[in-house]
């Protein structure tokens, strides 16, 4: 429906308690990418803020599949968020009996991802912020306002991610996680209560050790990221990114490095030959 159709209740637990999680899926030419990965991260949050998936695997494809449709196809991406519905009053708790949760999808375009443009491309510059958040950053929460807060500070001081930075270790972005280089060794912190596990990050995991690129999951001190040879950020929508200065300083060279490039060509032609280009 159009969006200026769609009514959710001002009483829906996602507006009052950020009572909800989300996902973000990307399609090319209209194929969705890596969708049973993005499924089963939504049935994790899901089960970890105890709501039932109110979907099956198959309804969720039908769904993204008729609004890629009926919003024109092209490399766009679904945002998808379920949240614990609207009940009566406003109570912490849990409502009983349960309400039906509510469901809410929409698209949105892809700029151009930087992978797509590898010579060209000059990287983005971020920042090192205290993660201010929760301990479990696994869940893919609506409640984003420590994240907001952080990009913000980060936007205001012309960046365009801030990187956190937990008891002396680096976790992830503010809606990225990210990876550092060093002596041509690819490594990112590994996946627990304290990071989101990234769809794209698992991707990147994947190509390196599959072309024999070293990679490994390892913590990453504060120290290590700001001497990284080179750091790259990566989401579903903006893959994988090559940070090319950190809090005002050029990191390397000051360009994008020569092992993002490699992993760029291999992202994009994965990419293309999963949705077929
Ligand atoms: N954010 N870490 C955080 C905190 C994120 O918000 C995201 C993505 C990621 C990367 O995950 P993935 O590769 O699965 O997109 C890591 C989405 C894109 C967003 O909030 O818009």
């Amino acid at each position: 429906m159009p969006l200026d159709e769609a009514r959710i209740s001002p009483l829906d637990r996602g507006f009052l308690f950020a009572d909800g999680v989300y996902e973000v899926i990307p399609a090319y030419a209209g194929t969705l990418f890596r969708l049973g990965e993005h499924l089963d991260r939504l049935g994790a949050s899901l089960a970890a803020i105890e709501l039932a998936n109110p979907l099956s695997r198959t309804d969720w494809t039908a769904l993204f599949n008729a609004l890629i449709e009926q919003n024109g196809g092209g490399n766009i991406y679904i945002y998808l968020q379920v949240t614990r519905g609207a009940a009566a009053k406003r109570d912490h708790a849990f409502p009983v009996p349960p309400v039906a949760p509510t469901i809410f999808a929409m698209t949105g375009q892809i700029a151009t991802p930087a992978a797509d443009m590898p010579d060209t491309t000059p990287g983005v510059a971020a920042i090192t912020l205290d993660d201010i958040r929760w301990s479990r950053c696994d869940i893919k929460s609506v409640a984003l306002l420590a994240n907001v807060l952080m990009r913000q500070q980060a936007v205001s001081e012309g960046a365009s991610e801030a990187i956190l930075i937990r008891d002396g270790f680096a976790t992830e972005g503010s809606a990225s996680n990210f990876f550092i280089v060093k002596q041509g060794v690819i490594v990112t912190p590994p996946k627990s209560h304290l990071i989101l596990p990234g769809i794209t990050r698992d991707l990147l995991v994947e190509l390196a050790r599959k072309h024999g690129m070293p990679v490994e999951e390892k913590e990453v001190t504060e120290a290590e990221l700001k001497s990284a040879d080179e750091v790259w950020i990566s989401s579903s929508t903006r893959e994988v990114v090559p940070v090319t200065r950190l809090n005002g300083h050029p990191l390397g060279d000051g360009r994008p490095g020569p092992v993002w490039k490699q992993m760029a060509r291999y992202y994009v032609d994965f990419k293309r030959a999963l949705c077929g280009l």
